[in-house]
């Protein structure tokens, strides 16, 4: 008997019981799948990145036991359904592989690399209880669970998918991979998925030169290797439900978070949190929290109230102020409180952080009409206003000015505050108006949409 034959005793797939033994060698199998799959050697050799002397050594049993990347790579090509690939990988594996020592775990055969791509947890994070809670009680159906997190620029996307990822962790023993996809980063293109993809699939231990070249095998491949396996995927920062198609795991033991700015209401079968501004107390607790409580006892609860308010109770605004009142030790809470009275949005920076910048890039994504639409409303409907006032101030029809409020609501430029009702952040309002101050000729064109 060839090395590669094996003596099949026990219950297996319906195929191996009605195979001659004589032909349940590695070749055969080979063979015959490929045929079935209307393949030649070259064909099979270009879709596993395999050289074709390798496919047809194979075939004709002369190479035995072949790397578990190559078992993985020709299952995914031949399209084998779970059975097949249980079959392949004993029959792969030679004659000491008995069936009944086959550990269910090698059906699929494991990666090499168990990757743990988190970044470091938030020390600081504070409240989101809520959120957390819907984050860690997915349940496992038949398929992977897809978790789309969504909301303003600098609410708290990433910290809360960083956080629930680092607390969700230790349920998922094949590790946790995070991508940042650049949907909205300054003087970045949004990632292309097909780099995503071979990114991930580095991780999980898949050498560059069997990474196929299209994205749709990139993609059947990343699948295959995720689909029996316990993995955490975080994508952060999706630009749009295309980029995140193509990485969207398959395997019922695969959580998936994504964050975006965007709603991705595109995607199937995914349960969606929209993240809201922080309440109150929460705001409170997280500006004690950077600035020290020894720098905030002597300031009045009230002012302590108004800091974040002023900061619209938004997580990045709050944390870039309680930045700036660390680095200044001379000043009180009152007086950061009367510096962000007069001019918040520049007293919102500090280094490459600033609010401003952040807005610029949700600004910066949308059609030439909807920041026509954007600032036209923002300096000129009322502070709440519904659709008809809405199509009054931009001079168009109802249905024309409902699809337009739609859009912004997607990116999270405006907010819908009751049914039909909208309004935008307060700090939304003052980009807007920073925005016309800093280009005349765009408030001219506002004032004249
Ligand atoms: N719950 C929280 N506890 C502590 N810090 C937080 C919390 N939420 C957000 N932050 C901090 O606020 C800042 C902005 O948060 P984050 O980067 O997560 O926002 P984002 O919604 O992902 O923004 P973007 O749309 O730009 O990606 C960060 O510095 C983050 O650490
Ligand atoms: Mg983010």
């Amino acid at each position: 008997m060839n090395g590669n034959h094996v003596r099949l005793t026990t219950s297996l797939p319906t195929e191996v019981i009605r195979c001659p033994e004589a032909e349940l060698s590695l070749g055969a199998l080979l063979r015959r799948w490929r045929g079935r799959a209307l393949l030649t050697q070259e064909q099979l050799a270009q879709r596993t990145g395999l050289n074709v002397r390798t496919v047809r050594r194979l075939e004709h049993n002369v190479l035995q036991q072949p790397r578990i990347t190559s078992i993985l790579l020709l299952a995914e090509a031949l399209e084998l359904d779970s059975e097949e690939r249980a079959m392949l990988a004993v029959v792969a594996r030679g004659p000491s592989a008995s069936p009944e020592r086959v550990d269910p775990e090698e059906t699929c055969p494991a990666p090499v690399t168990v990757p743990r791509q988190l970044p470091a947890d938030i020390a600081a994070f504070v409240g989101r209880k809520h959120e957390l809670t819907a984050l860690s009680d997915y349940q496992n159906a038949n398929t992977a669970t897809v978790i789309a997190i969504d909301g303003m620029a600098g609410v708290g996307k990433t910290a809360l998918a960083v956080h629930a990822a680092h607390l969700l962790s230790s349920r998922f023993p094949n590790g946790q991979l995070f991508v940042n996809l650049h949907g909205h980063t300054r003087e970045m293109t949004p990632v292309d998925p097909r780099d995503a993809l071979a990114r991930m699939l580095r991780a999980l231990g898949i050498p560059d030169d069997r990474i196929p070249g299209h994205i749709d095998d990139r993609a059947a491949l990343y699948r295959s290797v995720v689909a029996d396996r316990e993995v955490l995927i975080v994508l952060d920062n999706a630009a749009d439900e295309d980029q995140v198609r193509p990485l969207l795991p398959a395997g019922p033991g695969c959580l998936l978070i994504v964050t975006s700015r965007r709603r991705l209401i595109g995607l199937d079968d995914t349960r969606t949190l929209s993240l809201d501004v922080l309440p109150l107390e929460e705001a409170v607790a997280l500006f004690t929290r950077m600035v020290g409580r020894e720098h905030v006892a002597d300031a009045p609860a009230g002012v302590l109230t108004e800091t974040v308010e002023r900061c619209g109770r938004l997580p990045l605004a709050i944390r870039i102020a309680a930045v700036r009142l660390r680095a200044r030790p001379t000043w009180s809470v009152r007086h950061l409180l009367d510096r962000l009275t007069d001019d918040r949005l520049s007293e919102l920076t500090t280094g490459r952080h600033s609010v401003t910048a952040a807005l610029d890039l949700s600004y910066q994504r949308l059609t030439e009409d909807q920041r026509r639409v954007y600032r036209v409303l923002g300096s000129q409907a009322g502070t709440e206003f519904g659709v008809d006032e809405a199509a009054a101030v931009q001079h168009t029809t109802v249905v024309r000015a409902r699809r337009q409020l739609d859009q912004l609501l997607d990116v999270h430029l405006l907010q819908e505050p009751a049914p039909c009702r909208y309004r935008f952040h307060d700090l939304v309002r003052d980009h807007i108006s920073a925005l016309l101050r800093r280009t005349p000729c765009e408030a001219a064109r506002a004032n004249t949409a």
